[in-house]
């Protein structure tokens, strides 16, 4: 059996530019892998199938996981006939605005790349991704990135030795809905470069003054939790706070780890509460393992 692990991202930053012709947005973003995350695990099988530990993920041709692997399939005709058994195990929340389902179909790629013997060069893999969803190619490079587009042209960046501390309300929030919350005269805030100006300084406080997220006005309207975490966050001492993606989990910045960790201990929390580091593209790297004789650590946890 092979398994793989699939961290997720915050949006550091992101500034709508404009809606497009086709329906998407073009994105000025600061994608940042953090750690934990889901784990997919996969056996050769007759057939392709898909099984989940949580309750209302489809295990259908919905799940990214399935699309992934019939897009492999489907490109590679030496591994047209092949199947596999997938089990996914979901710890990052869904409707989180964290790329959960993305950062699985980037997992899936890449480890039915080595349960089936079929590498893919860089270039055929991050087209693939694309076709997937937008932030899937950002999950093949991990760490921090800047984004245009829709999402999927890429360049890194530096990575931040930031702490944060998710707080995630109950209710979830879905990609093309809060996209039809954006109104270009809301949100605002400072340019990508002074942005990235700030993350390259490193200092937290710097950077938290300088969080933006245009999608999050219209969300919030909709969804009064999100401010209720915003607020709880900076309340409980986070430096900035903002909505990551299209929400609904919130991230708050920490000066270090004890002051993270200090703020999550805070009571009443209006959801889900975390503390998560950021990931260098080191660390974030998809990297599949064969399982069975370990327990081995989830991205970024030191091995035991
Ligand atoms: O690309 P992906 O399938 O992840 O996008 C899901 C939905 O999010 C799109 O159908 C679109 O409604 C919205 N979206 C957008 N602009 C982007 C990315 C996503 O409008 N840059």
């Amino acid at each position: 059996m092979w398994c793989i692990d699939s961290p997720p991202k915050v949006n550091l930053y992101l500034r709508i530019v404009r809606r497009r012709e086709d329906g998407y947005h073009e994105l000025e973003t600061v994608f940042q892998t953090v750690d934990g995350g889901d784990r997919l695990c996969a056996r050769e099988a007759e057939g392709l199938s898909l099984a989940c530990d949580t309750p209302g993920i489809p295990v259908d041709e919905h799940n990214l996981v399935l699309r992934a692997a019939l897009l492999l399939r489907d490109r590679r005709p030496e591994v047209a006939a092949r199947g596999a058994a997938l089990e996914l195990s979901k710890r990052t929340p869904v409707g989180a605005g964290m790329g959960g389902g993305s950062a699985d179909a980037a997992a899936a790629l890449r480890l039915l790349e080595a349960l089936w013997n079929a590498p893919l060069g860089p270039e055929e893999a991050t087209e693939m991704a694309a076709a997937l969803g937008s932030d899937v190619p950002f999950f093949l490079m991990g760490g921090t990135a800047l984004a245009r587009g829709r999402g999927e042209t890429l360049g890194p960046l530096p990575t931040p030795r930031l702490w944060l501390v998710l707080c995630k309300p109950e209710t979830g929030v879905g990609t093309p809905w809060a996209y039809r919350q954006w109104n270009p005269g809301s949100g605002g805030g400072a340019s990508v470069e002074e942005f990235t100006q700030a993350l390259a300084g490193g200092d937290p406080g710097c950077v938290a003054a300088l969080l933006r997220n245009d999608l999050e006005p219209g969300v919030e309207a909709g969804v009064p939790q999100i401010r209720a975490a915003r607020e709880w966050l900076l309340r409980a001492g986070a430096l900035g706070a903002r909505m990551t993606g299209s929400g609904s989990a919130v991230f708050g910045i920490a000066r270090d780890e004890e002051h993270a960790r200090r703020i999550a201990a805070q009571p009443d929390p209006p959801g889900v509460t975390w503390v998560a580091r950021c990931l260098t593209a080191a660390e974030a790297r998809l990297s599949p393992y064969r399982s069975g004789s370990r327990e081995a650590p989830r991205a970024g946890e030191e091995p035991a």
